[in-house]
């Protein structure tokens, strides 16, 4: 036996994040943590690599036949237990090659020598498919890009035990494929991995074992090969699922927002187009959904019409008849428009503030009167009711966002929005690190704000939630529409094929 969690319970104040949970794992076996957004599953991990130190939580650990009593992640790391955070923990400002160094330059008497290190770090960037240069700034990549810079980083640890704490979440399909890939590879070099994801096809794909947890209690550990993925919702919700997608028709109104002749170019490389002459239009009670592969430009136009895009970009916007100047975010919401970022650690929270005030910070303004102070009694009724109202799962309003777990923080970033009463809600991977249970209570939560008359664009990686959702589906390629269907049983082979056809739409 590799690794045996005994008993583990662990309290934050008065809640018991974990409760009486136990776990083994053998050498070069795969299991998947599932659970529903914040069931203990980082907590757990957390504690398995030290995070919270020996004393802090009840319950032992064995490793390789030792007990652990680890003070600090070194302490693991240095038995070969290597976890990978649910958000990412990389320097923006540092180069990949710095990132997978920190704290471990190779080289003898602490003198680094840059050219080992560099050939080192092709060799590690190679393993996990990333052709990207070593002296690459980090904050340069992509999402994916940066995750494999982090697995790149674990690789170049001992590693023994690999603990992947949903690390998919902002991959593409190719990208994941190659990190299943890299998985498959290094169990069968004897490494053991526990893996976190929503996606359960990738838990079914890539596990030996299957553990569940439920408000930090143990549900069951079973073979993945005897259940489905049904079973395994059953399993973490505790009820069977029905449908997951509403598929209402909704009563589709006048145009609320027109876009015409947008052209984006990139922040740095000023002479290439990441939006190539786009127009569309949005009406009232419609959920339009953008899909693409990655790059293909659907990200860079919300940001457009949000004014958060960095680069240069022209093109003109008319929200009900008039054409407006959207030159920040300020200006979008003033005209009715709110976005969820996809990237939500950079974008959507302010972490150490709490929950409350991330959730009220962009409607402030509703609480108090000119010069009046805050109205803080209907701020708080207000929070409370937000926190009700998306089933954020949160000691109290006052904890520092930074501490919910990760689909809780993505809930209250969409409290925060529909504070702003929107006329267009942009959603921008919305329920990434969602679980399956609070995803079908957002479309229903999205559905009904439709029927109130808002109008909604929606981008997801998964084309699954693209058609679920939407009533008619923009398909993007290299920056351009290459098609604008409505959406009377699109099917995922139309969409994609669609985005790769030669002609261009007219
Ligand atoms: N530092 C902390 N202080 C207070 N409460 C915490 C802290 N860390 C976690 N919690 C609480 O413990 C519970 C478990 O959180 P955890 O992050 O382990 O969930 P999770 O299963 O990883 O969820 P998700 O799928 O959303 O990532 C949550 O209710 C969370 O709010
Ligand atoms: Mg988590």
């Amino acid at each position: 036996m590799l690794l045996e969690m005994n008993n583990i319970t662990k309290r934050f104040g008065a809640v018991k994040a974990l409760d009486n949970v136990s776990l083994r794992l053998e050498s070069g076996e795969v299991m998947s943590l599932c659970g529903e957004n914040g069931s203990g599953k980082s907590t757990l991990m957390k504690i398995l690599c030290g995070l919270y130190p020996h004393g802090d939580f009840e319950g032992q650990i064995y490793f390789a036949g030792d007990e652990i009593q680890a003070q600090t992640i070194r302490d693991t790391e240095r038995k070969g237990i290597v976890i990978i955070h649910q958000e990412l923990a990389l320097v923006r400002q540092l180069t990949v090659m710095e990132n997978i160094f920190l704290g471990a330059e190779l080289g003898r008497f602490g003198i680094v020598d840059d050219e080992t290190m560099t050939l080192r770090c092709q060799q590690l960037l190679a393993r996990v498919k990333l052709n990207v240069s070593p002296h690459t700034r980090v904050g340069d990549l992509g999402l994916g890009q940066q995750q494999l810079v982090e697995i790149a980083r674990a690789l170049n640890k001992q590693v023994r035990l690999l603990i992947l704490d949903e690390p998919t979440s902002s991959l593409t399909e190719r990208e994941t494929e190659v990190l299943l890939s890299i998985i498959h590879n290094l169990r069968d070099h004897g490494i053991a991995c526990i893996y976190i994801s929503h996606k359960l096809n990738e838990v079914k794909a890539i596990s030996d074992t299957i553990c569940v947890i439920r408000d930090g209690k143990p549900i069951a550990t079973r073979p993945a090969a005897g259940l489905s993925e049904d079973d395994i919702i059953t399993m973490m919700v505790g009820r069977e699922l029905t449908a997951l997608y509403p598929h209402q028709r909704h009563a589709i109104g006048e145009t609320v927002l027109r876009v015409e002749n947008l052209t984006a170019w990139h922040p740095v490389n000023r002479h290439v187009r990441r939006v190539n002459d786009v127009s569309f239009s949005l009406k009232r009670g419609e959920i339009l959904g953008i899909a693409g592969l990655v790059g293909a430009g659907r990200t860079e136009t919300v940001q457009c019409l949000f004014g958060v895009w960095p680069g240069r970009w022209q093109g003109d916007i008319w929200i009900n008849g008039k054409k407006v100047q959207i030159n920040d975010c300020q200006q979008a919401i003033a005209q009715g428009i709110a976005m969820v970022p996809e990237d939500r650690k950079k974008d959507g929270i302010v972490p150490l503030m709490s929950v409350g005030k991330n959730i009220t910070l962009a409607a402030l303004d509703q609480f108090s009167h000119r010069f009046a102070p805050l109205d803080e009694t209907r701020e708080q009724h207000t929070i409370n009711a937000s926190i009700a109202r998306l089933r954020v799962k949160t000691s109290s309003p006052e904890l520092a966002i930074g501490r919910l777990s990760g689909g809780n923080q993505q809930k209250a970033i969409l409290a925060k929005c529909l504070l702003l009463n929107p006329q267009i809600l942009i959603l921008d991977e919305p329920t990434r690190g969602i679980d399956v249970g609070a995803r079908q209570e957002i479309y229903l939560l999205i559905n009904s704000l439709v029927q109130q008359g808002i109008a909604v664009i929606v981008i997801s990686s998964e084309l699954p939630e693209v058609l679920g959702l939407s009533d008619r589906v923009l398909v993007m390629h290299e920056g351009r529409i290459k098609a604008d269907l409505i959406n009377d049983n699109l099917t995922q082979e139309q969409v994609m094929e669609a985005a790769l056809r030669s002609e261009h739409y007219a």
